[in-house]
């Protein structure tokens, strides 16, 4: 029975296939409108806290869970709980989670693949700030467009989990990650030269914190938490599967470390990108979804060789939005082949099936459902969706990643410590102990509930 599971070619395979997972459309596309919603720098402040404070431990659990066990969440748990424990249901409410973010990531996807297109072919040449705001609404009104775009993205990704863990996804992965990071750098610098630009940057840099105010602090905290938990994956097993296949040859803190720099940078350059760019244009940064896609455009028809920085940039970000795709893919596959006897082929086709019609909803979300306003004016399907993931799913489940972690009924604390320390690098220090067994779950628990009475009861 037992069989040897694929493992990476190198740990730099592994750092950006990680990498590759945690960055994608919650980097470039999530992390400005969000930070565009709860008004600019303070959110950012705030976002970058629990990044370190919460987001890297919890990466390190992930990790760890995933390479102790050499499992995916499907059996990692039923290997490493205490006999007579229940800890192994999580996977049910991992998986839905995996399901649940594919809903509205397809069709995200899907529109970057057509902006792609559209920007190849001159779509945007010669239209102003309104015509380019104008071609994202005449997008949302077309579902078999959409519909194309979103298949496509499933298509392409399931094709590429075919091929394997390591000709397909790593392969590939590595590449488009390095030109993504370099057209970046690029086009910030160019954004932040824009006349105009200045008041951006000062939205994005410097903190006002009556912005949080406006909101209520709690909103805040809570929109921040989920986008800090979305940004890194974590929480619905999406990186422990990367953890099973990794060795011990490093430490899992200096690994969880680097991906999250690497996030962070990347998130950080779309809003040194966005920012300026949306004041230069009068685009609003609380626009919401659609901010990237009605302030990027107006960029490059205003820059030498625009559309092909254009197309270029819509390229690397379908590959950066593909990679996660692909990776919770391939959780899904395994998931599925190792509860079951059924073959990877079969797994394949059937969810190809069903990827495409859980996503449906999103996609007429925009059109056919447009009544379906959930948060109020304006918002849609893929704004449930998000919320149910972002700031439910993903809390919980990494909640439940840290108490497996640290408490004895579960793994426990001896086990996870000597599993993330195990290898050379950064150790995860045990003076934290405390910290993660207790303060870093009440702070996640405080954060939900009252985020969501803030959200939902407050005035
Ligand atoms: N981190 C991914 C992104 O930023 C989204 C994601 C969340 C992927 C949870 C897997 C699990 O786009």
């Amino acid at each position: 029975m037992e069989q040897k599971r694929e493992k990476f070619s190198s740990r730099l395979g592994f750092i950006l296939i990680s990498a590759g997972c945690a960055i994608g459309l919650g980097n470039v596309w999530k992390f400005p409108y969000i930070t565009g919603q709860y008004g600019g720098a303070a959110f950012v402040l705030i976002y970058i806290a629990f990044l370190i404070l919460m987001g890297i431990p919890i990466l390190v659990a992930e990790l760890a869970v995933g390479r102790a066990s050499q499992q995916s969440i499907a059996r990692a748990m039923d290997v490493l709980e205490p006999k007579g424990t229940k800890w192994h249901w999580y996977k049910y409410f991992g998986m839905a989670g995996n399901y649940l973010l594919m809903m509205f990531y397809t069709t995200v996807s899907g529109w970057m693949l057509y902006y792609f297109f559209k920007m190849s072919a001159g779509g945007f040449v010669g239209l102003d700030a309104a015509g380019v705001g104008e071609a994202f609404d005449t997008m949302l009104g077309r579902p078999g467009l959409m519909t194309f775009f979103m298949v496509l993205t499933v298509l392409i990704c399931f094709t590429i989990c075919a091929r394997g863990l390591q000709a397909g996804v790593e392969k590939i992965t590595k590449v488009m990650m390095l030109l993504l990071f370099a057209l970046m750098v690029v086009l910030a610098v160019r954004s932040a030269l824009l006349d105009g630009g200045e008041a951006g940057l000062e939205f994005y840099l410097k903190p006002n914190f009556s912005a949080l105010q406006e909101y209520g602090l709690l909103e805040v905290l809570f929109a921040a938490l989920g986008q800090a938990f979305f940004t890194l994956s974590i929480g619905i097993g999406a990186i422990a599967i990367f953890g099973s296949y990794i060795d011990k040859s490093r430490s899992l803190p200096g690994e969880a470390v680097l991906i999250t720099i690497l996030d962070t940078f990347v998130a950080f350059m779309a809003g040194m990108i966005i920012f300026p760019a949306c004041f230069a244009y009068e685009v609003n940064p609380g626009e919401g979804p659609s901010l990237i896609f009605v302030t990027l455009p107006n960029v490059f028809n205003n820059m030498p060789g625009g559309r092909l920085w254009g197309a270029l940039f819509f390229l690397f970000m379908c590959f950066a939005s593909f990679s996660t795709v692909i990776a919770v893919f391939q959780n899904i596959i395994s998931f599925a082949t190792d509860l079951t006897n059924a073959s990877r082929k079969k797994v394949i086709l059937i969810n190809i099936v069903v990827m495409i019609l859980l996503s449906m909803p999103c996609v007429l979300g925009y059109n056919l459902w447009s009544g379906f306003q959930p948060f109020g004016e304006g918002s849609a399907v893929l704004d449930f969706e998000d919320f149910l993931v972002s700031q439910n799913i993903l809390p919980l489940g990494s909640l439940i990643f840290v108490l497996f972690c640290s408490w004895k009924m579960g793994w426990g604390w001896d086990n996870f410590i000597a599993e993330a320390n195990c290898g050379t690098g950064m150790k995860f220090p045990s003076w934290l102990r405390l910290y993660f067994k207790w303060i870093l779950p009440l702070i996640v628990l405080f954060i939900f509930v009252m985020g969501y009475y803030s959200k939902f009861f407050s005035a």
